[in-house]
């Protein structure tokens, strides 16, 4: 029998990443960012869900243009203090000892230390509640060269990107591999 916990934003898993944006002087400004995921392949398009007193949403809004960087676990306690703060507040990348750098294509900048990176154009702004889901379009997709495998594309194991728990408000870093997708299932498929 499963217990009911009602409408809550409890899924697993999820991801946090660094929001970078420019504001209307062109100072660069990250914040954590949970609520966000995959949400087109053709085009490649990412949603990331704001709340309107961010100024993370009123440079998206200026600028339609934000760089998504995945963070390895070693920079969970940076990536939290992104989520602690405003930009409005303090000029957060410099407090962290992080470097901004501007993206080659989207009018955002993105942080020099982590290991993934996507550079994102806003496509549509869809006021939901709280939150306001913006839909960027990936533009580029940056990788340092330490995390890219055998195959030529950046793996997982080895950026060991930080996973959030909604509710519980912990940090994971990820586990061993599993199988391959669309193959694992085929002995199910073929039994
Ligand atoms: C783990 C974590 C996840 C967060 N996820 C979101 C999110 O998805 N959307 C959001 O609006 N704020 C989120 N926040 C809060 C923002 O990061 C926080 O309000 C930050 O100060 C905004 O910075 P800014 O004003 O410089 O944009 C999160 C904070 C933490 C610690």
């Amino acid at each position: 029998m499963k217990k009911s916990f009602g409408p809550r934003t409890l899924v697993y898993p999820v991801p946090v990443w660094a929001v970078g944006t420019y504001d209307k002087e062109g100072r660069p400004d990250v914040a954590a960012v949970a609520w966000g995921g995959v949400c087109c392949s053709i085009p490649p398009c990412v949603t990331i869900s704001l709340r309107k007193a961010t100024l993370t949403y009123a440079n998206i809004m200026e600028r339609k243009a934000f760089s998504i960087n995945v963070p390895s676990a070693g920079l969970f306690k940076e990536v939290d203090y992104f989520g602690l703060v405003s930009g409005r507040e303090q000029d957060k990348l410099c407090r962290a000892g992080l470097k901004a750098v501007r993206c080659r294509i989207a009018d955002a900048p993105y942080i020099d230390e982590f290991p993934l990176v996507l550079e994102c154009r806003l496509l549509q702004a869809l006021e939901i509640g709280l939150h306001t889901a913006f839909i960027g379009e990936i533009l580029d997709v940056l990788a340092d060269e330490d995390v890219i495998g055998e195959q030529g594309f950046p793996e997982m194991n080895k950026i060991k990107p930080v996973l959030y728990s909604p509710e519980l408000h912990d940090y994971y870093e990820t586990g061993a591999l599993l199988g391959k997708a669309f193959q694992s299932g085929k002995d199910i498929l073929q039994k």
